[in-house]
C-alpha cells in the first residue's frame, strides 16, 4: 500500500481542507522569522516539503535564492508556474540522499511536515541528509505541532464545511503516532484519508539534531515568534544552529 502522505498531500482535497493556512499565514510567520535570523542578502534556503511554495516565493520576493523541494509532483508543477532567477522547484522525497556539491545558508521545514515516518531512525536519517549540506553558523529550522499539547488536548471528533464539504474528522493516538481519519462525500462520491504524524518532542529534536552537529539555539510557540511553553503553545518553532 502507498505511503498515506504520497497520496493524501497530492488530492485537492487537502488543500481545500486546509485552504485556510494560506500565503497571509506564510508571509506573516517569514517576515517574522528573517527578521529574527538576519540572513544576509542572497542567501540560499531550502524549504524541506515546501508543498505548493507559499513560503518559498515569499522568501524569494524579499531576496534570498531559494529551493523548494516536495514529494508532491501536483504541488510541484504549480510551485513551478511561478518561478525566475534564484528560485527552482524539484519534486524530491526528504529520506534520499541528496547529491549537491554546495552548502546552504538554511534549511526550512514547516507546517508540521514531519514525523509521518514509521521510526524516528527514519526521521533521523532526514536531518542527517540536509544537515550535511549546511554552511556552520547555518540554520535548521523546524516549524511543528505542539505534540504534548495536541495529545493532551486531542479533539476528538471534529466537523468542518469548507466550500460546502463536510469533513469528519476522528483523532487517536497510538504508541506516540497521532492519527486523523478524515471522511467526506463529495459529487456522490465517498472519500476517507487518514493522516498519521508521529508525537515528536522537543528532547527527540534536541537529540536527533544534536548527533549531526545542529545546536538548538531557540524555541518559539507561534508565528509571532514569543516563547514556546509545551502546555500551552500552539506550535513547536525550533531553530537550530549547524556548530
Ligand atoms: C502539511 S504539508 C505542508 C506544505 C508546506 N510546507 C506548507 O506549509 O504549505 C506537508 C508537505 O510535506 C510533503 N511531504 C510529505 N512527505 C514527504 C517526503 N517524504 N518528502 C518530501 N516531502 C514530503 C507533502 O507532499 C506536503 O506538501
Amino acid at each position: 500500500m502507498a505511503d498515506w502522505f504520497s497520496s493524501w498531500f497530492n488530492t485537492h482535497y487537502y488543500h481545500i481542507l486546509y485552504k485556510n493556512r494560506d500565503e497571509k499565514e506564510a508571509e506573516f510567520f517569514m517576515e517574522n522569522l528573517l527578521s529574527y535570523l538576519s540572513l544576509a542578502e542572497g542567501s540560499l534556503l531550502v524549504d524541506m516539503a515546501c508543498g505548493k511554495g507559499r513560503h518559498a516565493h515569499f522568501l524569494h520576493n524579499q531576496g534570498y535564492k531559494v529551493i523548494g523541494m516536495d514529494l508532491s509532483s501536483e504541488s510541484i508543477a504549480f510551485a513551478n508556474k511561478d518561478v525566475s532567477e534564484g528560485l527552482s522547484f524539484k519534486v524530491h522525497d526528504m529520506r534520499d540522499s541528496l547529491d549537491w556539491t554546495f552548502s546552504v545558508d538554511a534549511v526550512l521545514n514547516l507546517f508540521t511536515s514531519f514525523g509521518y515516518f514509521d521510526s524516528i531512525t527514519e526521521h533521523e536519517k532526514v536531518i542527517e541528509n540536509f544537515s550535511s549540506k549546511i554552511k556552520p553558523g547555518g540554520y535548521f529550522v523546524f516549524d511543528f505541532m505542539n505534540a504534548h499539547r495536541v495529545v493532551k488536548e486531542l479533539v476528538a471528533e471534529e466537523v468542518k464545511t469548507v466550500d460546502s464539504i463536510e469533513f469528519h474528522i476522528r483523532r487517536f493516538v497510538e504508541n506516540r503516532i497521532i492519527y486523523k481519519q478524515i471522511q467526506f462525500d463529495d459529487n456522490g462520491e465517498k472519500y476517507q484519508f487518514q493522516e498519521s504524524v508521529m508525537g515528536i518532542l522537543l528532547t527527540d529534536f534536541k537529540q536527533m539534531l544534536e548527533k549531526h552537529s545542529m545546536e538548538i539555539i531557540d524555541t518559539f510557540g507561534n508565528f509571532s515568534l514569543e516563547a514556546f511553553d509545551p502546555e500551552t503553545s500552539d506550535r513547536l518553532i525550533l531553530v537550530a544552529k549547524k556548530k
